[in-house]
């Protein structure tokens, strides 16, 4: 009942920003969001997913695009499998329409592939070309949300320094901790003023997200002189597991699972906290990731 009343709130605010911005005559930017780890396997593709759905229901058009190479992503997850991918369009074969796969609820997708790599084969003008294809997306969604692999390699650090925010997603593993300051760490060496959202997932309760969260913003205040925003937490839940076995995002299949309202809950505050700033939308998003690859 609380969740609903908030739902409704944000979704009041979002409309009112909306109609602001078109009283002002001013284009929103998209924000651009990317979703990464230190550790593997902590729930990053999971998290997208159903956050991308939370968001939707909160009002927010939203992209996701799936920019981790390896397996078991965004498209197994869902149980769908785009036949084209941003490959097809660096090459020219392909629109950024073609390639666009509309899933549940509206949520749209976009799948990667080798595309963003093959943008370091390109010469100037093709990218140009490129990065103007790509720029039909601002006025298509109010956030993109990247899903990236684990790691600090090239590409990760690629999509976690060009993206307006970053969410970094760990479990209380000390490992997992560990990992997620290495990755927090490398970032702030390159770009000091990023905005980060930490999101806590599988805990027992909001105990130990909280001395996780607390354990990752200490050193990170200490050492780095950073300051971690929290988002919250979720809930390790059996949902998970068993909506990943049937391909559908367990928001959708158990809305009224722990992991389910948990997932409602960050999404209406990062909706909330995006009043507050002006994203760089998609072309900066694009000229920086061109840059970084090129
Ligand atoms: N809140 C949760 N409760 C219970 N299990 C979870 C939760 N979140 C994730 N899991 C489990 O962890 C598995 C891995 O999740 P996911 O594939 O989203 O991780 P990932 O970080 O994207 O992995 P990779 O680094 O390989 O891309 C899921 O299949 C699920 O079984
Ligand atoms: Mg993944």
């Amino acid at each position: 009942m609380r969740d609903q009343a908030e739902k409704l709130r944000v979704l009041a605010r979002t409309l009112k920003h909306q109609v602001e911005c078109e009283i002002k005559g001013t284009q929103k930017k998209t924000r651009i969001m990317a979703v990464t780890s230190g550790k593997g396997g902590v729930g990053k593709t999971n998290f997208t997913i159903n956050f991308a759905l939370a968001l939707i229901s909160c009002g927010q058009r939203v992209i996701i695009l799936d920019a981790d190479l390896g397996l078991a992503n965004i498209d197994v997850v869902l149980g769908i499998n785009p036949a084209y991918n941003l490959y097809h369009v660096v090459k020219g074969e392909k629109s950024i329409h073609d390639i666009i796969f509309t899933g549940p609820q509206g949520l749209q997708i976009i799948a990667g592939g080798s595309g963003i790599q093959e943008l370091a084969n390109l010469r100037r003008w093709q990218v140009e070309q490129f990065i103007a294809k790509l720029e039909e997306l601002e006025g298509m969604a109010d956030i993109l949300i990247i899903d990236t692999a684990a790691g600090l390699s090239r590409n990760v650090m690629s999509f976690v320094l060009a993206a307006d925010e970053v969410i970094v997603i760990t479990t209380p593993e000390p490992t997992a901790i560990t990992d997620a300051y290495g990755l927090v760490k490398a970032m702030t060496a390159k770009k000091k003023n990023s905005i980060v959202h930490l999101v806590v997932n599988r805990v027992e309760n909001a105990q130990e997200a909280d001395i996780t969260a607390s354990k990752l913003s200490i050193v990170a205040e200490k050492f780095l002189k950073m300051n971690i925003g929290r988002l919250g937490f979720i809930l390790d839940d059996p949902a998970v597991k068993k909506a990943v076995k049937h391909q559908e995002p367990f928001i959708l299949k158990y809305p009224r699972s722990p992991a389910s309202e948990c997932i409602q809950r960050l999404a209406a505050q990062l909706v909330d906290q995006g009043h507050c700033y002006e994203p760089g939308g998609v072309r900066a998003f694009l000229g920086k990731i061109a840059k970084l690859f090129g």
